[in-house]
């Protein structure tokens, strides 16, 4: 199974952020891009999800899961052919719980058929989910209490990105995207955050890891690197690669940093 990213251009207030982007990730692969601020990243992210502010490049624009297209399909449809995005920023959702959302989003896997189904895990009982979340909130530390409060509504950063991850390893998606899901951690949480990481990717998940340290790709080790430097994929390289931009960082590849 792959996600094929096939020549992305993507625009915002006619501008274009993103220049011809090709890329492809297998289940099971951990991919970590890379790159400095404002080099479009989170576009990328916010684009494969689908996001409406983001113009793309009708003729060019081929993003795929399985053999399906899902270049026209709505934020809601990508998500229910499999694929999950932890934002940079996640937003807050007043009166909506995680157990709220994730009940909503696996039982959307209930009833249409298999081919159609939100997520790749089969629908769970009442009793089974509550068992899983319990389970699942203890491996990522999350006290029983969080899951009573609103969706990242006056939780601190690094609770809203341990609360992402719970998100995604209950959903199993087939392909995940994470925002700087490593930023503000401490180091506990970042070990339990790399722990769900490696999870989901003996799961079959693949994994895209948006991130601009190398201490998390030293837990959840990338199978590839890639480096995105004014829009444009620059280069692709393995681990070594992380480990060269944290001593050179990226004026190698970009001519604006000095
Ligand atoms: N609505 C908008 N109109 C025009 N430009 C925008 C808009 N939103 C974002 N941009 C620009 O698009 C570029 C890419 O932003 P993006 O958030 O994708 O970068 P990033 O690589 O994720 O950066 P960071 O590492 O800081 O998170 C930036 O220069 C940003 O200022
Ligand atoms: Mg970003």
């Amino acid at each position: 199974m792959s996600l094929i990213i096939d020549h992305l251009s993507v625009s915002l207030n006619s501008k274009e952020i993103l220049h011809d982007i090709s890329l492809m990730i297998k289940s099971g692969e951990i991919h970590a891009l890379m790159g400095p601020n404002g080099s479009g990243k989170s576009t990328l992210a916010g684009s494969l999800m689908g996001n409406e502010t983001y113009k793309v490049k009708g003729e060019r624009l081929k993003v795929k899961v399985d053999d399906k297209d899902i270049t026209n399909l709505k934020t809601e449809e990508r998500a229910r052919e499999g694929l999950f995005l932890a934002f940079q920023n996640p937003i807050a959702v007043p009166g909506v719980t995680v157990p709220n959302l994730l009940r909503t989003a696996l039982n959307l896997s209930k009833n249409p058929p298999e081919s159609k189904r939100a997520v790749n895990n089969p629908a769970l009982s009442f009793s089974e989910f509550n068992k899983r979340l319990l389970t699942t909130s203890k491996q990522f530390n999350i006290p029983q209490e969080f899951l009573k409060r609103s969706l990242n509504e006056e939780f601190s950063g690094g609770e809203k990105k341990k609360l992402e991850m719970l998100q995604a390893v209950m959903l199993k998606p087939k392909f995940a995207i994470f925002d700087e899901i490593d930023t503000g951690l401490d180091v506990d949480a970042l070990k339990i955050i790399a722990r769900g990481i490696l999870e989901l990717k003996k799961n079959g998940t693949g994994i895209i890891v948006i991130t601009h340290y190398n201490r998390i790709l030293k837990y959840a080790q990338p199978d590839y690197v890639h480096i995105l430097a004014d829009g444009s994929l620059v280069e692709t390289g393995n681990k070594s690669l992380a480990l060269e931009i944290e001593k050179n960082g990226y004026k190698k590849w970009t001519n604006k940093i000095l």
